[in-house]
């Protein structure tokens, strides 16, 4: 993972690991971390969201039903958010055998243990998931990153991005956190406008590959950032968005994208 504009145009593609190994391992789990680390991803991306005693979780979605067994636990806390439960309770979910039996044990790390399994091995692409459910997160996400000296390191070395969608959130922290490159989500295409406003105080535009063209690449690099595409899980998508120039290509399948650069 790099940043600044004389890096953009020349480094190779960066192999993202979107939410872990997530094609082979349950999604935002220390398990994917491993996994990632052993399919050689470059960056292992996760989401972050905050538990009603205010610690930082990893997860995607704002409920717990979809990747853990919340509702078979407690049954009666419907709609089961990750903002209405306390760590602890949370810490008592099997995180895993939604995915496959064996991943039974995995449990919901905190964003302390997930930084702590990415450690040096691999960038860290951070995205606090839907923040304006968590008002001053941005403060309780810089102060906790801040005391991990993994993040720390990471910085220092070039290897972490925070991204989200909700740009304005995005914009807050940056001003708590000016050292750390920060990435603007688009689920459609950015426009020329846009994409020039990002480059007064953005690292990346991190866009749907759907949603762009080969245009796009070449006028993010323009204007001296990064461009990361998701989620990328096909081959030929894979090619194409790396004959495109990207930087990054996020992919629950980082062995696939490995495989493909290999060998090009
Ligand atoms: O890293 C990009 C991607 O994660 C954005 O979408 O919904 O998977 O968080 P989502
Ligand atoms: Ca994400």
């Amino acid at each position: 993972l790099t940043t600044g504009s004389a890096a953009a145009a020349s480094s190779p593609v960066d192999v993202v690991a979107h939410r872990g190994s997530s094609g082979a391992a349950p999604e935002n789990t220390l398990a994917a971390v491993q996994l990632a680390i052993r399919h050689r991803a470059d960056v292992v991306e996760n989401d972050i969201q905050r538990t009603r005693d205010g610690e930082l979780v990893i997860m995607h979605d704002t409920t717990l039903t979809r990747t853990t067994d919340v509702e078979q636990v407690f049954p009666d806390r419907a709609p089961w958010t990750v903002g209405s439960f306390t760590l602890a309770e949370i810490k008592q979910l099997d995180a895993g055998s939604w995915f496959a039996p064996e991943f039974a044990r995995e449990r919901v790390p905190t964003l302390a243990e997930w930084v702590a399994a990415v450690g040096n091995q691999a960038g860290m692409l951070l995205e606090p998931k839907a923040p304006e459910l968590y008002p001053g997160i941005e403060v309780d996400l810089d102060k906790e990153l801040r005391a991990l000296p993994e993040f720390n390191r990471a910085v220092r070395a070039g290897r972490v991005v925070v991204q989200s969608f909700n740009h304005a959130w995005l914009r807050t922290y940056k001003s708590l956190a000016p050292d750390v490159p920060v990435g603007l989500l688009y689920g459609v295409r950015p426009t020329p406008v846009e994409i020039v406003a990002a480059s007064t105080w953005a690292q990346q535009v991190n866009p749907a590959l759907g949603a762009i063209d080969e245009a796009t690449v070449h006028a993010v690099h323009a204007h001296g950032m990064e461009i990361h595409v998701w989620t990328v899980n096909g081959g030929a998508d894979m090619r194409r968005a790396v004959n495109w120039g990207v930087d990054g290509v996020i992919t629950n399948y980082p062995q696939v994208l490995r495989d493909i650069l290999r060998r090009s």
